[in-house]
């Protein structure tokens, strides 16, 4: 008995040193990229790093323009400074309490949670390979501006005959993926994000630039005025899903990011003011984009409303017609969409990672082998929804495409169920002022104290739980909302 019991403390020691191992690397990682600023600074940038990608650029402004503009901006603000901050303080707070990542931070506290750790393990799994097709699209599109093919990517059509084909957009996406395996199997991020960090400003100088003219396009002020009046008649349970669902991927919530990143913030760091400043940069990103492309689609529509919402092709369709509009809008346009691509592969970079480590702390595999696997699987994913605009169209679930359902089951799904069970463990296991002390560690003032409390016990739990069984009700036809 005694040597059995030796046996285990042994086995759980080595599993511990596999586990202190692999932090070790991430929080050196993570003290590289804090190199030359002080510690809020590198966290909020690290953080903010992770959180602009396509999700600002690329999503926010197609489902503010398909979910009623000003109502969504409106929903999406209000859902952005109460809720969206209430859960970062408490992902963040978790992660610096326990110094544990997602998968093992739960657990920590309270064993019959560690099954959250894996649930929010999903949601980067999920998204990894859809992210990477649409990586894939951005590089189409620079790739077009660089050969001299503007004029042809600005003419109606081109983006609905590129992603029904086969060859180009399975071509693009393992371009993608490729590159952002390359860069984490070499462990050439820092490289990456020296770039990105340089590439960063320019992209929000270039976007204010092209937001100014996009507004004084003739017939753009139309789309000002859509962008910005919020109109209640366009106003549903919906509207209010969507903007749920996208603060949650934009911010990468729900999904044990914020827990590990929060696991290597330094003690004397402020949660409360660092998290103000992230979703403040996030929204501020994600705004611009909407007025990049919202008041544009007015203008090249003619008032035809229902360009407003075709979803996911929105930004490829309407950007290349505002660059050929520009003086120099090849050139403008490839620089453009190579910003963005830089976003994106921070992003995918920060995704892949996670996904890989959650193997190989799960199942102490070789990290090489393990970005093989992850590459592997994500290939499989990805291309069902690459295939799933073309030759596939027909194959439908939920009556969704593979893509649209892969993006529904996390963001409409898996996230809201993480975050109501995160607001019921904050909430009524371990109790908010155990992350309340977190958050006041070395005399810092929690000012939003009150807020995060009323959030965390009650209003998100109960209002994500209306939104979550109108929503499931609606995907299986028996409400319509
Ligand atoms: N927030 C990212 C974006 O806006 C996407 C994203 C979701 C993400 N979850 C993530 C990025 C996790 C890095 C890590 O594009």
């Amino acid at each position: 008995m005694p040597l059995f019991n030796y046996s285990i403390v042994f086995l759980q020691k080595i599993c511990d040193n596999r586990g202190r191992k692999n932090l070790a690397n991430q929080v050196f990682s993570l003290e590289q990229k804090r190199s030359g600023f002080s510690g809020k600074l590198g966290f909020v940038l690290a953080a903010a790093g992770s959180a602009v990608g396509l999700g600002n650029i690329w999503r926010f402004p197609y489902l503010a323009a398909k979910y009623g503009g000003g109502i969504f901006l409106l929903v999406y603000i209000l859902l952005a400074i109460t809720f969206g901050f209430a859960l970062m303080v408490a992902e963040i707070a978790l992660g610096r309490k326990a110094q544990l990542s997602a998968v093992s931070a739960f657990a920590k506290f309270n064993r019959k949670f560690s099954f959250m750790g894996y649930l929010a393990s999903i949601v980067p799994i999920i998204i990894l390979p859809y992210y990477s097709v649409i990586g894939g699209w951005v590089i189409k599109y620079f790739v077009a501006f660089c050969c001299g093919n503007m004029s042809a990517a600005a003419q109606d059509g081109y983006f609905n005959s590129f992603i029904s084909s086969t060859g180009e957009p399975v071509l693009y996406f393992a371009i993608f993926l490729g590159l952002t395996a390359l860069i984490v199997l070499l462990g050439v991020e820092k490289g990456i994000e020296k770039v990105s960090k340089f590439m960063m400003p320019v992209l929000v100088i270039l976007s204010l630039g092209v937001a100014v003219y996009s507004v004084c396009l003739p017939g753009a002020m139309d789309g000002v005025v859509y962008y910005f009046t919020p109109d209640f008649s366009h106003f549903s349970v919906t509207t209010v899903l969507a903007a749920m669902g996208q603060l949650f991927y934009s911010m990468s919530l729900a999904m044990g990011i914020m827990i590990t990143y929060g696991s290597y913030m330094k003690k004397e760091v402020n949660i409360e003011s660092s998290t103000r400043q992230i979703s403040l940069f996030d929204t501020g990103i994600a705004f611009l984009a909407g007025l990049m492309i919202i008041p544009a689609v007015f203008s090249f529509s003619g008032g035809d409303q229902s360009a407003l919402g075709q979803g996911p092709g929105l930004m490829f369709v309407t950007l290349p017609k505002v660059f050929e509009t520009f003086p120099g809008g090849a050139v403008v346009g490839a620089l453009f969409f190579l910003l963005v691509l830089f976003a994106a592969l921070t992003s995918s970079i920060s995704l892949m990672e996670t996904v890989v480590s959650i193997f190989i702390d799960k199942f102490g595999w070789k990290r090489n082998v393990t970005c093989l696997i992850v590459l592997g699987g994500s290939v499989v994913l990805g291309l069902l929804s690459t295939l799933g605009y073309g030759i596939w169209a027909d194959v439908k679930i939920l009556g969704m495409q593979f893509l649209d359902f892969f993006d529904f089951i996390s963001n409409s799904v898996i996230m809201p169920v993480v975050a109501l069970i995160t607001c019921i463990f904050v909430g009524y296991v371990i109790k908010p002022q155990a992350l309340i002390d977190e958050v006041e560690t070395g005399n810092v003032r929690f000012k939003s104290k009150k807020l995060f409390v009323i959030m965390i016990k009650y209003i998100a739990p109960i209002f994500i739980l209306l939104i979550l069984i109108s929503s499931v009700l609606s995907a299986f036809g028996i409400i319509k909302i």
